[in-house]
């Protein structure tokens, strides 16, 4: 087999910088902290970090919308702390990754300023610019996805604007050849510094159906759910247009790779089902390198479901593509509130034996739950907007607690957000004293994808389980590894393949693992183990 790329071995650590490290005692995370804790990420065991926007922003969207896609917002620091965080990210051999948000810009950004001043403006082409629909009111019934129409008026000007999130954020016209040049350059102006790929802010929305035709409704939507669920978004996302971008986008950062300059890597955020994901792949062209996989967070947490799910995706990747897994990030609920504690410790061990590169989610290493926010300390627009729908992401962003001083060491004054109401127990400090503690977990997975190549690039295969159990093998050059899961909170026993008989315990979710005997691997409430042939 041929060596791997670092972003097929790796594991990337997502960022969410306003609230992993404040240097300058304002509460808020920045780039100096982050630069502050790499040594903690480089113990961890971690490969990549990707941040949320570092951008000047006015903060509509924290960071999404982006008013100057050249420089750094002043609350996160200034363009010399990002060459800092850099130099001494790669010293220590980690990669940094930036958050592009291409699709939209903040409607403070001059470009949009522009673009609104007059209808014969030369960049009015460069946003989604419409006239009322003949009756009068919007062009369509696209609705935002943080509620109401996705379509603004503007007075002056007497048309209609598209924004497929807050009015805030103006969608870019990506069919506008200029538009898709001065975005290619921001994209060198960060590769050109050193920076090592880009997490693609909504890649399936960059192009919309040329002629805006209605969405058509969603006959699942109950109120329960966003408003933005009323409507199926099959015309305003996912047009075949933006494979060409997606292939543009990836011969640029190929570009740097034929120029010996290491290889750059694009992930795509992208939420759709699996067949329509995998054409991000690229089709006659390489697309992005990972179209991210989000159905770890979105299928039920079942043994069966998920042996059906790795099966379809495995399935589907085509010839080539390698895969990635995600079970959590900032727009999402964290995995220890969706699974509770026992089984969060299970999914570490999923995620990070699974093929693919895994995405960890900050905090969640520490087994972080969603942090309730009292109402007047909401921050979040889509829990503004739509209050109470359990949609807000607040509770999802809050601070890394890292030891029982105050403010857990994040922050020398009051955080942006609150803290974790058990932090003095659950922080980093504590927790690498524990050895059992969910922190040491990850640290022993996170050692062992790097002593078993198995485990980081091997082959994959499922094995016959049943019940609560998930099993399946990791193969590489002479030694095949077992990864045995219990999802369930009753003892499970799982008939070992011949081969593997006589398979000693590499590790276990909970402590030293009870080796198999006669052939039967004998799993508590709660465990996953991986066992090993190598001696
Ligand atoms: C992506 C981001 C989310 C943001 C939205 C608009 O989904 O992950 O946080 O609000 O795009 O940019
Ligand atoms: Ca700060």
């Amino acid at each position: 087999m041929m060596p791997a790329s670092w972003w097929q071995s790796g594991v990337i650590y997502q960022i969410y910088l306003r609230s992993f490290q404040d240097s300058n005692g304002d509460g808020i995370g920045d780039l100096r902290g982050i630069t502050k804790r790499l040594s903690y990420l480089a113990e961890l065991g971690v490969d990549a970090i990707w941040m949320s926007p570092i951008y000047p922003s006015p903060m509509a969207d924290f960071g999404y919308d982006v008013s100057d896609y050249c420089d750094v917002d002043p609350r996160f620091g200034t363009l010399a702390d990002v060459d800092d965080l850099l130099a001494q990210a790669h010293a220590r051999g980690l990669k940094v990754l930036l958050d592009f948000v291409p699709n939209h810009t903040s409607d403070r950004h001059p470009w949009f300023a522009e673009s609104r001043s007059s209808r014969s403006s030369p960049k009015r082409d460069w946003y989604l610019w419409r006239d009322p629909a003949p009756g009068g009111g919007p062009p369509n019934n696209w609705i935002s996805d943080f509620g109401g129409s996705a379509w603004e008026w503007d007075e002056a000007s007497g048309q209609y604007y598209y924004h497929a999130f807050l009015k805030q954020q103006p969608d870019l016209n990506w069919r506008n050849p200029t538009v898709q040049g001065v975005m290619h350059d921001v994209m060198r102006f960060w590769l050109n510094r050193g920076v090592d790929g880009f997490r693609i802010d909504v890649l399936w929305h960059l192009i919309k159906a040329a002629d805006f035709p209605d969405n058509p409704p969603n006959s699942a939507y109950t109120p329960a759910l966003g408003e933005m669920d009323r409507l199926l978004q099959l015309r305003s996302t996912d047009q075949p247009e933006v494979h060409g971008i997606a292939a543009r986008m990836r011969a640029l950062a190929e570009d740097y790779r034929a120029a010996g300059q290491g290889e750059r890597l694009l992930i795509g955020e992208i939420y759709l089902p699996v067949e329509r994901l995998m054409r991000y792949y690229g089709e006659d062209r390489p697309g992005v390198h990972l179209p991210g996989n989000f159905q770890l967070i979105e299928t039920p947490w079942q043994a069966r479901s998920l042996a059906v799910l790795i099966a379809a995706y495995e399935a589907a990747l085509p010839p080539g593509a390698w895969p990635n897994w995600v079970l959590g990030n900032h727009d999402r609920p964290r995995v220890a509130t969706r699974l509770g504690e026992s089984q969060a410790r299970v999914a570490a061990m999923l995620l990070l034996t699974l093929r693919g590169t895994p995405t960890l989610y900050y905090g969640d290493e520490l087994g972080l739950s969603d942090v309730p926010i009292p109402p007047g300390q909401v921050q979040d627009p889509r829990e503004l907007r739509q209050p109470g729908k359990g949609l807000g992401r607040d509770p999802v962003r809050t601070p890394m607690p890292w030891d029982d001083s105050a403010h857990a060491g994040f922050s020398t004054a009051a955080p942006w957000l609150p803290l974790n109401a058990d932090w003095p127990a659950r922080n980093v400090a504590r927790q690498s004293a524990e050895p059992g503690s969910m922190l040491a977990l990850h640290r022993r997975l996170l050692a062992a994808r790097r002593t078993h190549p198995a485990l980081a690039i091997g082959d994959f295969a499922l094995l016959d389980a049943e019940d609560d159990m998930l099993a399946y093998e990791r193969r590489h050059g002479a030694e095949r590894l077992i990864v045995a899961l219990n999802l369930g909170a009753r003892p499970q026993r799982l008939a070992l393949p011949d081969w593997a008989h006589g398979c000693r315990p590499l590790l276990s979710t909970l402590a030293d693992s009870v080796p198999a005997q006669d052939g039967t691997l004998l799993l508590r409430p709660n465990e996953g183990v991986v066992l090993t042939t190598a001696d």
